[in-house]
């Protein structure tokens, strides 16, 4: 039989030894091992500050609740991962979603400007979620003029997008902004769950400290009454165990993904159309992905193969909870990806003969297409 070829490949199982020291260590829930984590991934992003959360999904819902009850808008991409709206949603925000570029798949800096214009209070003007989609920060500096000369707040989503675009990481973290990160299962650094956010202002970390406690602390010591606002959204010492592992390789896991990503480019040789993120060399997509004129049907293809892919997530709007919920104008270019973007088999444990076997397995199909189009 041949064995399926998964859409993501990892395998924590060579950390299991520190995760049982850690526990015969009594370091099980939130102390010492994620302080350490924390620290070795400040290191890495030239951050100030780092905490880490259960998700990337509670990084980012802490991240919009340190702006405080008054922020009541939140303007983010209509094309990303559902986590970034419901860490919004589940705060009660407004959500205005905004379209794609008309030549990615990122917040459309004009969109972004309309919708402001449309929908901006200026007497509470709200937050923009920018989302470094499959690590691409393409239109952030404009992003980032319109958040300014707005006196809007910004959060970056960075959960697709950790270890990209080093030099603009650093510059907005420099700029006092906030970034979060996944470090869920399908992730190049991935402690089962969990994630993290990455900030330089100390006054915003004091808060997200004693927030991630109930909202007990300020400095990390308990008070006994909570001053703000907070909840439980602290992380485990079992889990940071396995993430300061993988830190202390992550170039070499980024490497071995960048040799998946350079194959698949190479060998996909112009038979599909890549997204434009995945085709730019200063960017470390997360995933490789592929546009086609029906993903579903694609994908069923592959699995006949024995070769799991994954269909890109719809849009915000396309979600029937989000129906009629959200605010927005037009938003064209993000409907043109919903259905058309499939994710190849990629992971920290790939092996590249899967990867060649994927490419072998998608020419072949296109080169069938072209010979049936020739022959009709
Ligand atoms: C863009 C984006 N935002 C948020 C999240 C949520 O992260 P998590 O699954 O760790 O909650 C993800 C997860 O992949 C994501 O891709």
């Amino acid at each position: 039989m041949i064995d399926t070829i998964n859409w993501w490949e990892n395998n924590l199982a060579e950390y299991s030894n520190t995760l049982i020291d850690a526990i015969s260590n009594k370091q099980v829930s939130m102390g010492m091992k994620t302080r350490e984590f924390e620290e070795a991934i400040a290191e890495f992003l030239n951050a100030k500050y780092v905490l880490c959360y259960p998700s990337g999904t509670a990084a980012i819902t802490a991240a919009i609740m340190q702006r405080g009850d008054d922020i009541k808008d939140v303007y983010l991409p209509n094309r990303t991962w559902i986590g970034t709206a419901n860490a919004a949603s589940i705060l009660g925000k407004r959500l205005i979603a905004i379209d794609s570029d008309n030549k990615h798949q990122n917040m459309s800096a004009s969109g972004l400007a309309k919708s402001i214009e449309r929908f901006n209070k200026k007497e509470n003007p709200g937050t923009v979620v920018f989302v470094a989609i499959n690590g691409s920060y393409k239109n952030i500096d404009m992003v980032q003029e319109l958040v300014s000369q707005n006196k809007l707040g910004l959060i970056i989503d960075g959960c697709q997008a950790f270890g990209s675009e080093k030099e603009t990481t650093r510059r907005l973290i420099k700029n006092g902004h906030t970034i979060c990160y996944s470090f869920g299962m399908p992730k190049l650094i991935s402690t089962g769950l969990g994630g993290c956010l990455a900030t330089n202002n100390e006054q915003d970390y004091n808060n997200l400290i004693a927030m991630r406690n109930q909202g007990l602390s300020i400095t990390g010591q308990e008070t006994g009454l909570a001053a703000i606002n907070g909840f439980n959204f602290k992380y485990t010492d079992m889990q940071a165990c396995l993430g300061i592992e993988q830190m202390k390789k992550v170039e070499i896991i980024i490497d071995k993904h960048m040799e998946i990503i350079k194959r698949y480019r190479e060998g996909l040789n112009g038979s599909f159309a890549v997204a434009k993120e995945d085709a730019d060399n200063a960017i470390v997509p997360l995933r490789m992905e592929i546009i086609c004129e029906d993903a579903k049907m694609m994908a069923k293809y592959l699995k006949t193969k024995n070769i799991q892919s994954s269909l890109r997530t719809d849009n915000i709007i396309d979600h029937p909870c989000f129906q009629g919920k959200v605010r927005h104008l037009e938003l064209n270019n993000s409907g043109y990806y919903s259905g058309r973007i499939l994710v190849l088999p990629s992971g920290p444990k790939q092996k590249l003969e899967s990867v060649e076997k994927v490419i072998e397995t998608l020419n072949e199909y296109q080169l069938d297409k072209v010979n049936n189009n020739n022959s009709n």
